[in-house]
């Protein structure tokens, strides 16, 4: 029988940064739920052990951050098959009967943190420009791709990355040079940056807008600082900007839904509390 205080964490390593404790509880708290989300530093030795222990401990499941996301398919019993495309995994729910079902929310946060810019945002409105080729561009290339994206531009420091991308999802995704980056703004609607360039302690992202659309939305999936110097460029351009925030919120929401039996909402209260941790 499934107790009424529902348990839930994140597995990472390291781990302490992490806010979705932050985030879970506050909504635990907002929906007056009994339940708890706690921090699981698990040595990626241990990663397995650690996973199978979740049903043992009545867990209803967990999140799973760096650098587990790609390893812990391997562990879980079933996997959702949009993240089998993404090829990693963040979420895990403990089903009824005990077995383990991986999901990827990831590429849903990103389209859903686009949506709080722009409510009537669409992939298919143009061509997306991807910076970065790991494992957030594959979650984001695979969420543009299932709304209609037929024009990706992928350009990775290292591009044999971007070519396994493009094989692998077909032709509406291309690799290009890095150094063409700011000729691949030509015409673009969408622009995100999945590198860690521009992120607190890193050096900026260095790329020209100047050919970028007005019209087009800059994103950043970096969320400390909440304005990276790319942000910083495309808003004082014109263009509507994107930080990383809203993505890390949204991401949670279908998480928690499946733990909590509750689809939580990103409020004001909700972006502060996360905001008064930096
Ligand atoms: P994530 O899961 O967040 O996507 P990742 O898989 O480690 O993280 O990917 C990091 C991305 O940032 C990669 O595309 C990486 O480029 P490489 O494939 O060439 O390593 C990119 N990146 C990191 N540091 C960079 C730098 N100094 N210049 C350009 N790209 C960089």
């Amino acid at each position: 029988m499934k107790s009424t205080h529902i348990m839930a964490g994140v597995m990472g390593w390291p781990v302490s940064h992490s806010r979705s404790p932050v985030i879970h509880n506050h909504w635990i708290s907002e929906y007056g739920l009994s339940g708890a989300y706690g921090l699981f530093p698990v040595h990626p030795s241990q990663l397995e052990a650690a996973i199978r222990g979740l049903q043992a401990l009545g867990l209803a499941g967990c999140n799973i951050t760096i650098p587990h996301k790609v390893d812990a398919m391997r562990f879980v019993d079933w996997v959702d098959p949009l993240a089998v495309r993404m090829g990693a995994i963040n979420t895990i729910v403990v089903q009824q009967d005990g077995a383990l079902h991986g999901f990827n929310h990831d590429g849903y946060g990103y389209v859903q943190s686009l949506r709080e810019a722009q409510p009537n945002w669409q992939a298919d409105t143009g061509p997306a420009v991807i910076l970065g080729a790991g494992g957030a561009a594959r979650a984001i290339v695979v969420s543009l791709l299932d709304g209609g994206a037929t024009d990706i531009r992928i350009l990775n420091r290292t591009l044999s990355k971007a070519d396994d991308l493009a094989q692998e999802f077909g032709m509406a995704v291309r690799a290009l040079n890095w150094s063409e980056r700011a000729d691949a703004l030509e015409g673009a609607a969408l622009l995100v940056n999945t590198t860690s360039l521009g992120m607190n302690g890193e050096s900026a992202l260095d790329i020209d807008l100047s050919k970028l659309p007005i019209s087009a939305l800059v994103s950043d999936i970096i969320y400390v600082p909440l304005e990276t110097p790319l942000l910083h460029a495309a808003r004082l351009k014109g263009n509507t900007t994107v930080n990383g925030l809203g993505m890390l919120l949204h991401q949670a929401r279908p998480a928690f839904h499946a733990w909590f039996g509750v689809m939580p909402q990103v409020t004001p209260q909700l972006k502060n509390a996360i905001l008064a941790t930096f």
